[in-house]
């Protein structure tokens, strides 16, 4: 481990490592590159994903700061929120999640998992692309002052636990992923992952590049101008090589992020992304979400057509999670 990393205070969560799946049978029905799936979604805290590794980071120095309430923000099918509900529960906090409505906002699918949870749950208009801006910070610091009169320790979470203490996670799984493809000697080329609030391809990023693994990191945006996602990958990337005192620093052209297979906007499935999840469930018999993964596979698909990844490659794509969602999109794919 990252010998920075290992210092940090962290909580166990989830299950690592998590497994590399060979997908031989999409592979060949691709004609593609050889892909590995790294199973993310099989984490564990609430049915898994991506975000258990940065909250093994953010809870622990959470609890250590005496914190019992941790609140954020996310769209209601927000699997971040989800997850650090979870975890708040297991570590005897309480968890408020001010959700814009976004497209599902029916007791379903994570929300319904934080209904059983008990969530605190507030319901909110707001466009998804405040989410990492000012008012919603300003509606959660709000909402923790208020908190805070009545006598608790409160902790606002930027969505998707957006920080240099939660893309920590994320580097440490660099390392996870090197030891496994040596362990089982597989010679990968690229890691394609989803690209959302950015912080999963950033703690990628700063991973491969301390650790110099021959790997070039792919991101997929769901949400995000390409431009954009870059920029805040780079920001994020640099904050969070200070926070872990790692002599690097990032700049925008070596970060690749496609914004081609966003469809109408965050949340709304494109076709893409649902015959995506089809063809995998129909070869691998894995599961994608219809918010992140399976635009992301609907992307590595695209750009397995358009020769970007060939037979000679070997892809590492990430799974991470978002399963319950797929529960509150039945219309948009049961055929
Ligand atoms: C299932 C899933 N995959 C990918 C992402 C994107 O991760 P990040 O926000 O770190 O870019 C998220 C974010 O919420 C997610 O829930």
């Amino acid at each position: 481990m990252i010998p920075s990393i290992a210092k940090l205070p962290r909580i166990s969560l989830g299950n690592y490592p998590t497994p590399l799946t060979e997908a031989h049978h999409l592979s060949a029905v691709l004609g593609g590159p050889r892909i590995i799936i790294k199973r993310d979604d099989l984490s564990g805290l609430a049915l898994g994903g991506n975000k258990c590794r940065k909250l093994e980071f953010v809870m622990a120095d959470a609890k250590l700061k005496g914190i019992d309430t941790v609140i954020t923000t996310g769209s209601s099918q927000s699997n971040f929120a989800l997850q650090m509900a979870a975890a708040a529960r297991k570590l005897d906090m309480e968890a408020y999640l001010v959700l814009f409505k976004g497209v599902h906002p029916e007791t379903q699918g994570n929300l319904l998992l934080n209904n059983i949870l008990d969530s605190k749950v507030r319901i909110i208009e707001l466009d998804p692309s405040e989410l990492l801006g000012g008012t919603i910070m300003v509606k959660m610091n709000a909402l923790a002052d208020e908190l805070s009169q009545q006598g608790r320790h409160p902790l606002v979470i930027p969505a998707g636990a957006h920080t240099p203490i939660g893309t920590t996670g994320w580097v440490n799984a660099a390392d996870e992923i090197w030891q496994q493809l040596q362990a089982q000697n597989i010679d990968a080329h690229y890691l394609v992952v989803t690209n959302g609030s950015t912080g999963t391809q950033t703690g990628l990023e700063v991973g491969v590049k301390y650790l110099k693994l021959p790997l070039k990191v792919i991101g997929i945006s769901i949400f995000n101008k390409a431009a954009n996602a870059i920029n805040e990958v780079v920001n994020m990337a640099n904050e969070t090589a200070k926070f872990l005192n790692l002599d690097l620093t990032f700049a925008p052209d070596e970060i690749t992020v496609y914004d081609d297979y966003i469809g109408e906007g965050y949340g709304i499935s494109t076709d893409g992304c649902i015959q995506a999840i089809r063809l995998v469930a129909q070869t691998e018999g894995i599961f994608l979400d219809p918010v992140y993964t399976g635009k992301a596979m609907a992307g590595f698909i695209d750009l397995i057509h358009k020769g970007k990844f060939t037979a000679k490659d070997t892809v590492v794509f990430i799974h991470s999670g978002g399963i319950p969602a797929l529960f509150a999109y039945d219309k948009e794919i049961a055929r």
